[in-house]
């Protein structure tokens, strides 16, 4: 394949590292800080969660500075001869509005995150290990509402993004996932 139509090797360690880190840490929210009481026990998979959430927005901003200033990411090369002849599916049609929400989204998600930590003084119960400073209730602070209503859009958008992966690499037959590796 060539070299212009395939990502460097930091774009694609970058979109791998934030692929694996977004997936673990809205594991961690969803199946695990939510189903924890409000306690000590919550400090633990907390401090990850925040750390792994923090990592994010630096990939983010790291991702969106490179793109602006450094290179740009090659287009999609073209499909193969006659079958762009028919109009994409929606769904794929769809990603060109999706790839610069899939930033805003992560960006926010992490943002909000923080606009829970900060009042609610979670960077000096997990750095303290202090069970006491745990809020009994974390919906008392409204970020709370939209971190846990993003997440749920932020997995939509995932969606789309691998189900047109898929259609190209499998049903199109296109090497689309190759593109994003480091072979050949
Ligand atoms: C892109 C990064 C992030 C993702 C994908 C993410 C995902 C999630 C998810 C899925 C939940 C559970 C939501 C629900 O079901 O209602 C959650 C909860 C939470 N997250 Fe995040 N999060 C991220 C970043 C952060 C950051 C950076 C912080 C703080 C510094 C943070 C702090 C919290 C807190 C305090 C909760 C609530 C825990 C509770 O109610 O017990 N998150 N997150």
């Amino acid at each position: 394949m060539s070299l212009k139509k395939r990502y460097r090797p930091l774009w694609v360690i970058l979109h791998w590292l934030m692929a694996l880190l977004v997936f673990v840490t809205f594991g961690i929210g969803l199946l695990d800080l939510t189903k924890t009481a409000d306690s000590g026990a919550k400090l633990m998979p907390l401090a990850v969660h925040m750390t792994l959430g923090i990592s994010i927005l630096l990939i983010v901003i790291g991702r969106s500075v490179l793109r602006l200033l450094v290179f740009k990411p090659p287009k999609r090369a073209a499909s193969a001869p006659g079958l762009h002849l028919k109009r994409p599916p929606l769904l794929d049609q769809l990603s060109v509005y999706v790839h610069p929400l899939l930033y805003l989204l992560t960006a926010l998600m992490a943002l909000l995150g923080i606009a829970i930590a900060l009042p609610a003084d979670l960077f000096a119960a997990v750095l303290s290990g202090s069970a006491t400073r745990i809020p009994s209730d974390f919906y008392i602070y409204s970020a709370r509402t939209w971190h846990g209503t993003l997440s749920l859009i932020l997995m939509l958008l995932i969606a789309q993004h691998i189900l047109v992966a898929v259609f190209h690499q499998f049903i199109k037959g296109e090497n689309f996932l190759g593109r994003m590796w480091f072979l050949k």
